[in-house]
């Protein structure tokens, strides 16, 4: 199906009330559904939004575009959790319904003031001659999850010398005031972050462009997320069109970061930044967004998928979903990727224990499971999930601890996509005993290495017989498997 431009921007309530309905039945028959991961129920997902933790709760909205498989008329879709892995429902909240987001509720942040949450997003508007305009808009939920806009823009147009690709504003409370990144483009089209600084969260000032880096950042950067904790200071964001010498990447647009000892508000700059890397060594990580818990924990979220790119589910009316919630830990100017430990809640029953003793197969029957394995020094070897009996399909992850080189193939892991940026990712990790922690969720794979040293995220589109683990290894090794309960 072709989509035109006034399908997808037509308004949800001027569309038939039995298309969801149809959408919902066709869903319900996808072998792909996910059991313990967020996903849309129609339609498209994108960014997480407002990660957040307000009124004794978490809480994470989503971009949607619940019409179809396609970047529609978006809005913010909410759900809240007591515990990082169950979440519930609670609907679309923030609907494309204003003059200053007509053709768009697009991606931004929330932060608790008082007991409401402040919502901080950005308004897509095109006119008549389908030009953009981009609006940095404001709103408040209160603890009922009420949802009230703010009429007037915090900020009514981009600053003189940058364009209205201007979008996904960060709201966070810096000392005595409180700070918005905002990603940008500049007019000779080179991708920025611009920061403005606001003492009501009304009436915002630039300050300017944030200093993060001497090379040049594409020609357009979204998401931006600074955290700035009490030892340093984490930038991640989505450069688009980054020349891959700068660093190196095999996705589309790469989800990178920096990370400062600290952030120095009078210069607007972070204080000594590393070179960018790569958030995520996988397949499909984009536009992650991160905070910084009550609980002092860094908290983040991706979304797994990635923009301008055809996935296997679009066929069946909804793509993509959320990624776990992961715990962020800087050390020695190095970011370490955790998963949350709430998710051992997910856990049922006791662990089946994996050594070199057992069976080198294994049939896991729901490819909804942890594998945390633990291999002798200078050990290399092939893990295969998603494969059969016969071990001729399947993901592969290639590992060789002794010169530190991860290689992961999706390519026979059941119905291929993006070919146009390969179907493999190398990488390499420290040299010393291999340490890897695994979630599989239906068609989506988490790869933890040596505890969060990298992370490698990617969807799969396996057949249902596709449910195999397969561990060839020239060491030893001890491991455990856990089935993993569904939340959705
Ligand atoms: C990133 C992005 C954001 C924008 C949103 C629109 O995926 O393009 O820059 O706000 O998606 O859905």
């Amino acid at each position: 199906k072709v989509w035109t431009k006034e399908e997808r921007y037509r308004p949800y309530q001027e569309w038939d009330k039995t298309h969801l309905a149809l959408l919902k039945e066709k869903i319900a028959n996808s072998k792909w559904r996910l059991g313990y991961h967020i996903q849309p129920n129609t339609g498209l997902l994108n960014d997480p939004n407002g990660f957040s933790f307000f009124n004794d709760q978490w809480h994470v909205f989503y971009q949607s575009y619940p019409m179809g498989a396609v970047h529609g008329l978006k809005s913010w879709y909410h759900l809240t959790s007591d515990n990082l892995v169950d979440w519930k429902e609670e609907g679309t909240k923030v609907f494309p319904d204003s003059l200053y987001d007509s053709h768009g509720v697009y991606s931004g942040t929330a932060l608790p003031v008082s007991d409401q949450l402040f919502l901080a997003y950005t308004g897509n508007v095109r006119d008549d001659n389908w030009v953009r305009h981009s609006y940095q808009l404001g709103a408040w939920m209160d603890e009922s999850g009420t949802v009230q806009k703010i009429e007037t823009p915090l900020i009514a147009a981009p600053p003189k010398g940058y364009t209205s690709e201007f979008r996904d504003p960060q709201v966070f409370r810096y000392n005595d005031r409180y700070l918005m990144v905002i990603g940008a483009q500049d007019e000779t089209e080179k991708g920025k972050i611009l920061t403005y600084q606001s003492s009501d969260l009304l009436t915002w000032q630039c300050k300017g462009e944030l200093e993060f880096t001497d090379k040049e950042m594409g020609f357009m950067i979204e998401c931006p997320n600074l955290l700035v904790t009490e030892d340093a200071a984490l930038l991640i964001f989505c450069p688009q069109g980054l020349e891959p010498d700068i660093c190196s990447y095999g996705n589309i647009y790469p989800n990178t970061y920096v990370i400062g000892d600290s952030y120095d508000s009078e210069a607007n700059c972070l204080i000594q930044p590393t070179v960018l890397k790569n958030l995520d060594e996988g397949f499909d990580v984009y536009a992650t967004q991160a905070f910084q818990a009550p609980d002092n924990r860094l908290l983040s979220i991706s979304w797994v998928g990635l923009p301008e790119i055809d996935y296997p589910t679009d066929q069946e009316e909804w793509a993509h979903c959320l990624s776990s919630v992961k715990e962020l830990f800087i050390k020695d100017k190095k970011l370490y990727q955790r998963p949350v430990a709430e998710m051992k809640q997910l856990r049922i029953g006791e662990a089946i224990e994996l050594n070199k003793d057992s069976d080198s197969f294994f049939e896991t029957e729901t490819n909804q499971y942890e594998i945390r394995l633990s291999f002798d020094p200078l050990s290399s070897g092939t893990l295969t999930l998603f494969t059969n009996k016969e071990q001729n399909e399947g993901l592969t992850i290639n590992f060789d601890s002794q010169h530190g080189k991860i290689m992961i193939d999706r390519s026979q892991a059941g119905t291929v996509f993006g070919k146009e940026y390969g179907f493999v990712r190398s990488f390499s990790v420290e040299q010393k005993p291999l340490d890897l922690q695994i979630f599989v969720d239906s068609s989506i794979v988490e790869v933890f290495i040596n505890e969060g040293e990298k992370v490698a995220t990617m969807r799969v589109f396996p057949e249902t017989h596709q449910t195999g683990v397969h561990l060839e290894c020239d060491g030893g090794y001890q491991g455990k498997l856990w089935q993993l309960r569904k939340t959705n």
